[in-house]
């Protein structure tokens, strides 16, 4: 007997500081779907939960680059996300956010909870402060030499180097990535959980209760344990985000990964007047679908954060997903690398099921996978074309041909009929144990395997040949192939949504729920509608496409990378102090002995003045006479090869080091200012 009445289904809350791609999609909330439009099927109570997460210093960053605030960045990016959701048939009952009122509250409340049961330990600890921004920073916010690799622009979490984790305070010669000052370190107030407290209750909870889930999972937990859990702090210096809700914390917020996983407590509040119901029963099955760099927050944070509180339930399941690649290549928002859902929607309108199909069949559920998109060409031909589409067209064109239509009734079943019946509910039971064991493209498989069944009666009954001779045994094969097309739109459902609408449609009948399931769904004279086809091939061409289009982001990422890192921010007075003009250069040799120098006069509309510049590489003297180009005019002259040099021609200089003339866009007299 199952000894859950509901079911609280969460999604991991997506930073809203960029859009989804097919990893969002693989690791979470493909699966988080299917398990709960089955549940749905089955007629439980479920809810599925998810949101955007809008706190966190990346969201600051964002907004600071890019001159708006993170409540415009979160805003934009809220929207897009939402979206992209909906028209991947994502079935949220709420998609909030952490920026709500609702959020705002809970959160501070959580909080206010625990430092009045006295669950935190304050402690003062010593933190980098700018002293121009006047403000603390993350340690995303520094940056300086990885003390491990030598690396020079190390971030204060991390080396993106080497891997290693980081202090702010392990760098060498840290510096802020907001003004490039030299950071001082100053006390700082911070709320910790002491996750070491309840290390003995999470290692029974999981390690000795919770047995059944995923190796990954369980696997991370207990790496965690054996290092032996530490306190964590629950808040940060930041002025974005929920503020620290006590006395004497100006400044100061919850840590995004305290707040957003109330977050799904939040969101239930905004769902129902009845979320206690959820959050507060023991015979509710909580289930977090995150990916695995989420792991430790759900299986260790935010539990203990329950378990202080006290009145709430615990997940029974943390089913988290490894990582997808992408052509071999980790998928990587800042280099562009991924398949963004809103671009293949443009590229493949109404496909969202061929997506959903692939990345469910390969999904991470033990190893990171690699999408690539030959694969997504063969699996939707080989397999969506060629077994699903084709089985059901093959049963509906044949009906069409002979019975006009009409479902044809069952004469007589002989054995192979009786056994291909049979296999429904095996067929059907598979699928079920599969899914609510989170393995999902197992459960794809065997959900396709009525299709393959199909397809393998249809071929070996071959009716085609036997309709001029015998008609009755032809109408026996029509209704059951008839009917595997009924029952497979019941089956595909949580997996292909889109798909299984269209089959319904198809076949002239409602969608079923999964007690639905049945040898005889489409009685005998039911008219079925005209065949449409469920899937088209994808092109070798559409393949290219795709490539070509990350073949470029490749490149362009491979000419970005040897660009030189940005110089250090000057003011506007530092600039105005250049004199800088367009001049034309009148004569020009090669200066002898010297392979890349050339001796140039120009009339810089003021004087005519001799600048030595290293171009002979680039330029050919004879050619370059009469050429308009920019010349930094106030330079303290200096010898060059004897030569006085008074002034610097300024040259464009590419990636491969070739050097080309700044000139204007049309001819302006000499002397003209460039400001
Ligand atoms: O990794 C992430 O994208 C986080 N924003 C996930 C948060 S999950 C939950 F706690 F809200
Ligand atoms: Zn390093």
């Amino acid at each position: 007997m199952n000894k859950f009445k509901r079911y609280l289904v969460t999604t991991a809350l997506p930073y809203a500081n960029g859009p989804v791609h097919i990893g969002h999609l693989a690791g979470v909330y493909i699966p988080a779907d299917i398990y709960v439009r089955y549940l749905r099927s089955k007629g439980e109570d479920v809810i599925l939960i998810g949101g955007s997460d809008e706190h966190g210093v990346p969201i600051t960053i964002k907004a600071k680059k890019e001159g708006i605030t993170p409540q415009d960045v979160v805003d934009k990016y809220h929207t897009i996300i939402k979206k992209s959701f909906q028209e991947f048939g994502i079935t949220f009952d709420v998609y909030s956010r952490t920026t709500s009122k609702t959020h705002y509250d809970t959160a501070s409340e959580f909080f206010k909870n625990l430092y009045d049961k006295g669950e935190f330990i304050e402690k003062t600890t010593k933190q980098f402060y700018d002293q121009k921004e006047n403000q603390f920073l993350a340690d995303r916010y520094i940056t300086g030499t990885c003390p491990h690799c030598g690396y020079e622009e190390a971030y204060g979490d991390q080396c993106e180097k080497c891997g290693t984790s980081l202090n702010a305070t392990d760098l060498i010669n840290p510096k802020s990535a907001l003004s490039g000052n030299v950071p001082v370190l100053k006390d700082t107030k911070h709320w910790f959980l002491p996750l070491d407290k309840y290390q003995p209750f999470l290692e029974k909870w999981i390690l000795n209760e919770h047995k059944e889930w995923k190796p990954n999972v369980y696997g991370q937990c207990k790496s965690w344990f054996d290092i032996g859990l530490q306190p964590r702090a629950v808040s940060r210096d930041l002025n974005w985000g929920v503020p620290v809700p006590v006395e004497g914390a100006d400044g100061k917020v919850l840590y995004v990964w305290f707040d957003a996983p109330i977050g799904y407590i939040s969101a239930t509040k905004e769902l129902t007047k009845d979320w206690e119901k959820y959050w507060k029963q023991d015979d509710t099955k909580l289930v977090h679908f995150i990916g695995k760099d989420n792991i430790v927050f759900h299986c260790i944070m935010f539990p203990a954060m329950l378990k202080a509180e006290g009145s709430f339930i615990l997940p029974e399941n943390v089913p988290a997903n490894e990582f997808l690649n992408l052509e071999g290549n980790k998928i990587s928002t800042s280099k562009n690398w991924a398949v963004w859902l809103h671009e293949y929607l443009q590229d493949f309108p109404d496909k969202q099921d061929v997506l959903r199909y692939v990345l469910t069949a390969n999904a991470p559920e033990t190893k990171d996978n690699d999408f690539t998109w030959k694969d997504f060409q063969t699996r939707n031909n080989n397999e969506l074309v060629a077994i699903l589409g084709n089985f059901v067209n093959r049963s509906v064109v044949l009906t069409h041909k002979y019975f006009n239509g009409s479902v044809p009734e069952i004469t007589q079943l002989n054995d192979y009929d009786k056994e291909v019946l049979g296999q429904f509910s095996i067929i059907k039971k598979s699928v079920e144990k599969s899914i609510e064991s989170f393995r999902l493209r197992e459960a794809l498989k065997e959900a396709m395997s009525l299709a393959r069944l199909g397809n393998k009666y249809l071929a070996d009954t071959e009716p085609w040949k036997i309709i001029k001779t015998d008609e009755d045994r032809v109408k026996t094969i029509l209704n059951i192939s008839l009917q595997i097309s009924a029952n497979l739109s019941i089956l595909i459902e949580p997996f292909l949504p889109f798909t299984a609408k269209k089959l319904c449609a198809l076949l002239n009948i409602e969608q079923l729920k999964w007690d639905g399931f049945s040898q005889e769904i489409l009685k005998s004279g039911h008219e079925i509608n005209k065949p449409i086809l469920l899937f088209d091939k994808i092109q070798d061409e559409d393949v290219e496409n795709q490539l070509n289009k990350l073949a470029a982001t490749k490149k362009a990422n491979e000419e970005n990378k040897n660009l030189n890192p940005l110089k250090e921010d000057i003011s506007f007075d530092d600039f105005s102090k250049l004199d800088i003009r367009l001049g034309t250069i009148i004569e020009a040799e090669k200066v002898p002995k010297t392979k890349k120098l050339l001796k140039l006069t120009v009339d810089t509309g003021i004087d005519k003045r001799t600048v030595v510049s290293g171009i002979s590489e680039f330029y050919d003297p004879k050619k370059i006479i009469g050429k308009q180009v920019t010349i930094l005019l106030n330079l303290i002259p200096r010898k060059i090869k004897g030569i006085e040099s008074q002034g610097m021609i300024l040259m464009a200089e590419n990636t491969d080091g070739e050097l080309s003339f700044v000139s204007p866009e049309k001819k302006f007299k000499n002397g003209s200012q460039i400001s």
